[in-house]
């Protein structure tokens, strides 16, 4: 039986589609039943519960063969990593009072470092509080999602643009989470001997402006990559209504990246995913 939360999210969707396509079982962890019926029609066991609840979790977990797990953003939180420390330290002690065995955590680009990543600094307090909760754990430290880039297609669309802060002409990795969830699947089903740590980056590298092509391909129009100033990062977020909070945290992030902050701990054994970026942005226009 693998344990999938996350389920009506980007990655825990393909995970447990995946799993349940293999012929396995599978218990999803959803925060009500009515999320829950989709999955039941499709043959999952479905376990009713909040990701920082540790009762709750307990339950959901016991008799896990493995479980895929994350700390999914509250972007309502006032105090965002401390809210995330709190639901980490549930689902640490879930995971040790459940006695799984095996799990798979999504966590980032960048959670080797303790500060200077913004909200990274979330998924590094996770692996700390989680490192020891299973005798098999697997950190799959996926790159910047492609499907981010669905909260400015907007603006494409109306204005032509592609805003960035940041160079729009440097190659970085960003992945489909298609990928993530089938890269997750793989650890699944292939559990870690102790701490494993898997990062994963996508097809390519691709820059924004091999970004801004694709979506003008796939609007039909011209979309220019924009590049607007890092330390701007705060003051422009709050402008298009990010609260203060997350500005600030975000523009911790875009800093950090150009510090070499957001970068791949073993650039050697990074290993790719394989969707291409039309296909991955297709979705999304
Ligand atoms: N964006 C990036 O570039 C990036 C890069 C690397 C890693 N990450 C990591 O990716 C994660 C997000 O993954 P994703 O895109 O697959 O998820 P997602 O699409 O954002 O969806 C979040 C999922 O988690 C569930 N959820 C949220 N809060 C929960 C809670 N308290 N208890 C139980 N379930 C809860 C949601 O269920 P509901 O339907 O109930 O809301 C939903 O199924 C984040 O944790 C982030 O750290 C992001």
């Amino acid at each position: 039986m693998f344990v999938v939360a996350g389920v009506t999210g980007h990655t825990g969707a393909v995970v447990a589609d995946t799993l349940l396509a293999k012929g396995h079982k599978v218990r999803v962890i959803v925060r009500n039943a009515e999320k829950g019926a989709a999955w039941q029609k499709k043959g999952a066991e479905v376990a009713i519960a909040d990701l920082g609840d540790a009762a709750a979790m307990t339950k959901a977990l016991t008799g896990a063969t493995a479980a895929y797990l994350l700390s999914p953003p509250n972007f309502a939180a006032k105090d965002f990593i401390a809210d995330r420390r709190q639901l980490v330290g549930g689902l640490a002690k879930a995971v040790k009072d459940s006695g799984t065995r095996s799990f798979v955590f999504l966590s980032s680009v960048g959670a080797q470092h303790p500060a200077g990543t913004g909200p990274i600094v979330t998924v590094h307090n996770a692996e700390q509080a989680l490192k020891t909760g299973a005798p098999s754990v697997t950190f799959l430290r996926a790159a910047y999602f492609l499907e981010n880039w669905g909260s400015v297609i907007p603006v494409a669309k109306a204005q032509g643009v592609l805003p960035h802060f940041g160079a729009v002409d440097v190659k970085f990795s960003q992945v489909c989470t298609k990928d993530i969830g089938l890269a997750a699947v793989d650890a699944l089903l292939k559990p870690a001997d102790g701490v494993r740590v898997m990062e994963l980056a996508g097809r390519e590298d691709w820059s924004v402006q091999d970004v801004a092509a694709a979506l003008s391909s796939l609007l039909g129009k011209p979309v220019q990559a924009v590049a607007a100033p890092v330390d701007g990062a705060k003051a422009g977020l709050m402008q298009a209504g990010v609260p203060e909070t997350m500005a600030t945290l975000y523009a911790e992030m875009y800093a950090g990246i150009g510090k070499g902050l957001v970068a791949w701990e073993k650039p050697g054994s990074v290993t790719r995913g394989t969707t291409a970026l039309l296909d991955a942005l297709r979705p999304l226009v």
